[in-house]
C-alpha cells in the first residue's frame, strides 16, 4: 500500500494531513525519515507519525522443509497429513507454501507468511528457477531435451510450456530445470515422450539448494542471505543491496532481506 494510503486511514486522518505530515518529516519508516507519499509499504514495514505507531513489525518468516514422499502439499487436509503438519514453529498457521510438490515427490519446499515474496518466486516472468532429479520408468529418448525445450501444448491450461532445460544424467535419469510451476508438469511433459517418471526429487529454488544436511521431514528458518539466494536472479525483485529504497539495507532484518521497494 502506499505510504500515504496508510497514514490517510490512520485515525482517518484523510490524504491532506498525511501528505503535509509527510512533507514535514514527521513520518518513518523502519527508523528512516521518508518524504515520499507514494513509497510503497508491506505489512512487515514499521511506521511511525511523530513517535505515534501507525503501524507495528510484524516479523516476514521464511522457512523450509524437506518434504518426505507421502505428505501433501497443503496447511490442512481432512484425509493426508500435510507439510504444515512437519512445522512444529510458533504461529505456523500463519504460514502458507511457496508452491507444491505433488504427493509422492520429495525435495525442498517453501514456506512464508509474505504474500509478496511467494508471488515473486512463483511468477513465471520472473524466472526463479526450479531444479528437479527425475528418475524414469524407461530409458530416456535421444532428442528429449530438445523437445524439452521446444516446450509441449498443454491442452487442459490451452499454453504452452516454457522452455525447460533436460540434462540426461544416466539411462533412466534426468536433471530438469522449470521456470514455471504447472499442475504435474514433469510428469505430462515425460508423458508425452511416451516416459514415465517414478521418482521426482527438487533440490533447488533460485540459487537456494536443498542443504545435505536436512533430513526427510525437517525444516529450518532461511537466513536472510538465503532469502536473496531464492529470488537473486529474479531482476522483478531484486535483493536488498541492489533495491532502490532510501532504507539502508540491514540484513538483520528478516524482512528485509526480500526488498521493501
Ligand atoms: N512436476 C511434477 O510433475 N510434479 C512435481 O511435484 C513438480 C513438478
Amino acid at each position: 500500500m502506499k505510504l500515504d494510503r496508510l497514514l490517510a486511514r490512520h485515525r482517518r486522518m484523510g490524504r491532506v494531513a498525511a501528505r503535509r505530515a509527510l512533507a514535514a518529516g514527521r513520518v518513518r519508516v523502519d527508523g528512516v525519515i521518508v518524504r515520499d507519499r507514494e513509497r510503497e509499504v508491506d505489512r512487515f514495514r514499521a511506521v511511525l507519525l511523530d513517535e505515534v505507531v501507525v503501524q507495528g513489525t510484524e516479523q516476514a518468516r521464511y522457512l523450509m522443509c524437506h518434504k518426505p514422499a507421502g505428505w501433501l502439499s497443503a496447511t490442512s487436509d481432512p484425509v493426508h497429513r500435510t507439510v504444515l503438519d512437519l512445522i512444529d514453529a510458533p504461529a505456523r498457521e500463519e504460514l502458507h507454501l511457496v508452491g507444491r510438490l505433488d504427493r509422492a515427490s520429495t525435495g525442498l519446499i517453501l514456506l512464508t507468511n509474505d504474500g509478496r515474496w511467494s508471488k515473486a518466486v512463483l511468477s513465471a516472468a520472473n524466472k526463479v528457477p526450479k531444479v528437479y532429479l527425475v528418475e524414469t520408468a524407461e530409458p530416456i529418448a535421444q532428442g528429449a531435451a530438445e523437445a524439452f525445450a521446444a516446450g509441449f501444448w498443454f491442452p487442459t491450461e490451452q499454453a504452452f510450456t516454457l522452455p525447460a532445460k533436460l540434462e540426461i544424467t544416466g539411462d533412466r535419469n534426468a536433471r530438469v530445470t522449470l521456470e514455471e510451476g504447472r499442475y504435474h508438469q514433469i510428469k505430462r511433459m515425460f508423458k508425452r515422450i511416451g516416459n514415465r517418471v517414478t521418482s521426482l526429487h527438487r533440490i533447488r529454488i533460485g540459487e537456494l539448494d536443498l542443504p545435505a544436511d536436512l533430513p526427510e521431514g525437517a525444516w529450518r528458518e532461511l537466513t536472510p542471505e538465503q532469502v536473496r539466494l531464492v529470488t537473486r536472479a529474479s531482476a522483478r525483485f531484486p535483493a536488498a543491496d541492489t533495491c532502490n529504497s532510501s532504507t539502508p539495507p540491514n540484513p538483520s532484518a528478516p524482512g528485509h532481506a526480500a526488498c521493501p521497494c
